[in-house]
């Protein structure tokens, strides 16, 4: 029941975390293309201030809840008198999904503070220029949470 609710609750958090990614990236982005500099920077700072610090929130339960679903199973595979392995699948998702909360700990902490900088002095090219690089490195870890859907639901159902 326990494993279950956390189970879920991973999920909940990889649906916001995968979700709202592509949400900005392929819906919100480009209906502002439009917009000046100042409203278009000032809006996205506002917007990616709200969605960061949930994700802030998703990723570490993310992170808490699949470390102790490791650690339940190799428990009680190993107070079965079995041996314990990692799945393939498994490693393959806590290994990309540190790498992906390690570049969201990057565009938390150093690319967003930029943009808050730059919107806060009014210097619209560098605020674009912010808003560029966490543009990138959102797309990296959309690509690398959607490797690692599919690598799961594959490895799971073969
Ligand atoms: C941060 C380190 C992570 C660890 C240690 C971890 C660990 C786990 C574990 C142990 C399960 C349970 C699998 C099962 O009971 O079959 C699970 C499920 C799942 N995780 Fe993760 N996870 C992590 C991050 C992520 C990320 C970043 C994503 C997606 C972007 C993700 C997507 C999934 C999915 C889709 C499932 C459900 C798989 C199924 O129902 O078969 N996980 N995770």
């Amino acid at each position: 029941m326990l494993y279950a609710l956390l189970k879920t609750l991973h999920l909940l958090c990889v649906i916001l975390w995968v979700g709202g990614m592509v949400f900005a990236h392929f819906f919100l982005r480009p209906s502002l293309a439009e917009l000046d500099a100042p409203v278009r920077l000032r809006l996205m700072h506002a917007v990616l201030g709200r969605f960061f610090n949930a994700v802030l929130v998703a990723s570490a339960l993310v992170l808490a809840s699949g470390v102790w679903m490791i650690g339940r199973t190799a428990r009680h595979m190993v107070q079965s008198g079995a041996s314990f392995s990692l799945p393939l699948e498994w490693l393959v998702m806590s290994v990309l999904g540190v790498l992906m909360l390690a570049i969201f700990g990057h565009l938390r902490f150093a690319l967003y503070p930029r943009l808050s900088r730059a919107v806060a002095g009014q210097a619209w090219p560098a605020g674009a220029t912010a808003l560029q690089a966490i543009r990138r490195w959102v797309m990296v870890n959309l690509g690398l949470g959607v490797v690692i859907v599919v690598v799961t639901l594959m490895g799971a159902s073969s």
